[in-house]
C-alpha cells in the first residue's frame, strides 16, 4: 500500500524530468529554415505548457487568475497588446503598440521583447530557440476561448 502511494506521487516528477520534447525530430519535420508558420505545424502544446514555467514567475494563465509582476495571459492570443488584463497597469509603450498578438508578433516578442516594443518593462531576455517559441505560442493559443 505504502509503496503504491509513493509510486503515484513520484510518477509525475519522473515523467517531467525525463520528458523529451522530440526537438530535433520536429525541427527536421518542419523543413530547412522553417517559417514561424511551419514551426507551428510541428509545435507541441504540452511542451509549451512545460516551457511556460519560465514565464510563470511573472504570469498566470488560468482564466480570471490575478496578475503577478506581469499580466494574466489567458486569452492574450489574437488580442491588441496591452488590453488583455483589465486590471493590469501596462506601460504606455505596450498600450500604444497597436496591432494584434498574432503568431508572427508573438514570435518576435518572445525572441526579444524590448526589440519589438521598446519601452516595455517585461524584464525577460527572450527565448532563443524558434521551436521553443512555437511551442509557447501554441500553448498561449490553446489557453483562450
Ligand atoms: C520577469 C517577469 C516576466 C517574465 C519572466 C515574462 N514576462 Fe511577459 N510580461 C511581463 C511584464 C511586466 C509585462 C507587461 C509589459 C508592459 O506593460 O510593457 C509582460 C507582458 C507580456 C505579454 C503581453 C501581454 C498583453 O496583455 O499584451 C505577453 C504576450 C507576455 N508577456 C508573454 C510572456 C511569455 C510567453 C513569457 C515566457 C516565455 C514571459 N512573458 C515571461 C513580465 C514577464
Amino acid at each position: 500500500m505504502r509503496i503504491s502511494v509513493y509510486a503515484y506521487l513520484l510518477l509525475p516528477l519522473v515523467l517531467g524530468a525525463c520528458s523529451d520534447d522530440r526537438h530535433d525530430e520536429r525541427m527536421r519535420a518542419a523543413g530547412p529554415n522553417p517559417s514561424v508558420e511551419a514551426l507551428l505545424k510541428v509545435a507541441d502544446v504540452d511542451a509549451g505548457a512545460r516551457k511556460f514555467r519560465t514565464c510563470a514567475a511573472c504570469h498566470t494563465i488560468t482564466q480570471g487568475a490575478s496578475d503577478r509582476g506581469g499580466p494574466n495571459l489567458y486569452g492574450v492570443f489574437g488580442k491588441v497588446p496591452g488590453q488583455n488584463s483589465a486590471r493590469y497597469g501596462y506601460t504606455a509603450a505596450l498600450r500604444n503598440a497597436g496591432g494584434i498578438w498574432d503568431v508572427r508578433r508573438l514570435d518576435a516578442w518572445l525572441a526579444d521583447p524590448k526589440k519589438v516594443i521598446p519601452g516595455t518593462n517585461m524584464q525577460f531576455a527572450g527565448v532563443p530557440d524558434p521551436l521553443d517559441r512555437a511551442d509557447l505560442i501554441a500553448y498561449l493559443r490553446s489557453q483562450s476561448n
